[in-house]
């Protein structure tokens, strides 16, 4: 399998607005979409649209909770293979999002069966991770299950910028070995702060906090700037700034996660590409997700790109 994901499935319910309302404010929203989403899901599904062969492992509700059988549809449809867990006791992962006219969102997310997922679980598909050429993990699952599924990966040959690992959502603290098992460590501005204290606001910030992180022993890190696209700074320590291209954003929910399944599949795909190619194009991808309402079902297939980006 190309492209491996271990991470969250969650029921997205999003309401589009004029602006957010203020606690205890009600505001009439302008409309609603219920859609599949999930950082893990969102990734896998990212992959897939651009015809990367994939797997999603994960934990959904009980098995005839209606929404796990939407998630088990879009996954079916858009070609992934699961490996899914079903808690007995916990619903389905969802979330509450708001969206503005200016494409700004507020979000609740419950976690649901997601964090329910157990590392016994993990390690009984230790095969199908092991069997991956970029293997995708996150947070929104238990940290100790995202660890055992890391280290599986690891223990697998001479991986080389093999592992993304996004820390998302955001954590204070990750143990030393996420860092050291991660290749590419992928977060956004915010996460980036929370991890390393440092606000960033500019591009010797964004440095300054990739260097902290590749001292904790990744080799790459990734830090996603929203539109104005990413900061890579590799494995010889040199930092870029790349641009992603303006575009007019309606939702950017799920674009980090538009982003990442893009880069496994470069990784997977166009392993000879030089990563700053592979950050360029995914950022192109993530570009054109926002410019649609919703999450995984905004997220481009191939025949919707550029043919360039796929030479
Ligand atoms: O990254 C976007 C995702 O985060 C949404 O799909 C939502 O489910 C939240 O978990
Ligand atoms: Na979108």
């Amino acid at each position: 399998m190309a492209v491996v994901v271990v991470g969250s499935l969650i029921t997205d319910i999003i309401s589009y607005v004029e602006r957010l309302p203020q606690p205890g404010e009600t505001i009439r929203g302008k409309s609603l979409f219920i859609g599949c989403g999930g950082k893990g899901a969102n990734q896998c599904v990212a992959a897939a649209k651009l015809g990367a062969e994939c797997t999603m492992i994960g934990k959904l509700g009980p098995v005839n909770d209606p929404l796990s059988r939407i998630h088990i549809e879009a996954l079916t449809k858009n070609g992934v293979q699961r490996r899914l867990f079903h808690s007995s006791q916990d619903q389905t992962g969802s979330a509450i999002i708001m969206v503005d006219k200016d494409a700004a969102n507020a979000m609740t997310s419950v976690l649901g069966a997601n964090a329910d997922l157990k590392p016994d679980e993990i390690d009984s598909v230790a095969e199908s991770i092991q069997g991956a050429d970029v293997l995708v993990a996150a947070l929104g699952i238990p940290l100790k299950s995202t660890i055992v599924a890391l280290k599986k990966g690891r223990k697998h040959g001479s991986w080389y910028l093999k592992i993304i690992f996004n820390a998302a959502p955001a954590a204070s603290n990750l143990p030393s070995e996420v860092y050291q098992l991660s290749s590419v460590f992928c977060v956004n501005e915010s996460e980036a702060e929370m991890l390393t204290g440092e606000k960033v606001d500019s591009i010797e910030s964004a440095d300054r906090s990739a260097q902290i992180l590749q001292e904790r022993g990744c080799k790459v890190v990734l830090i996603t700037l929203g539109s104005r696209g990413a900061y890579l700074k590799d494995e010889a320590n040199n930092g870029i700034l790349i641009a992603a291209p303006p575009v007019k954003a309606v939702d950017t929910t799920g674009a980090g996660d538009s982003f990442i399944g893009a880069l496994a599949y470069y990784m997977a795909y166009y392993p000879k590409l030089p990563l700053q190619t592979m950050v360029e194009r995914s950022c192109q991808v993530a570009a054109f997700s926002v410019q649609k309402p919703g999450t995984q079902i905004s997220f481009p297939t191939k025949e919707e790109l550029p043919e360039e980006l796929f030479l």
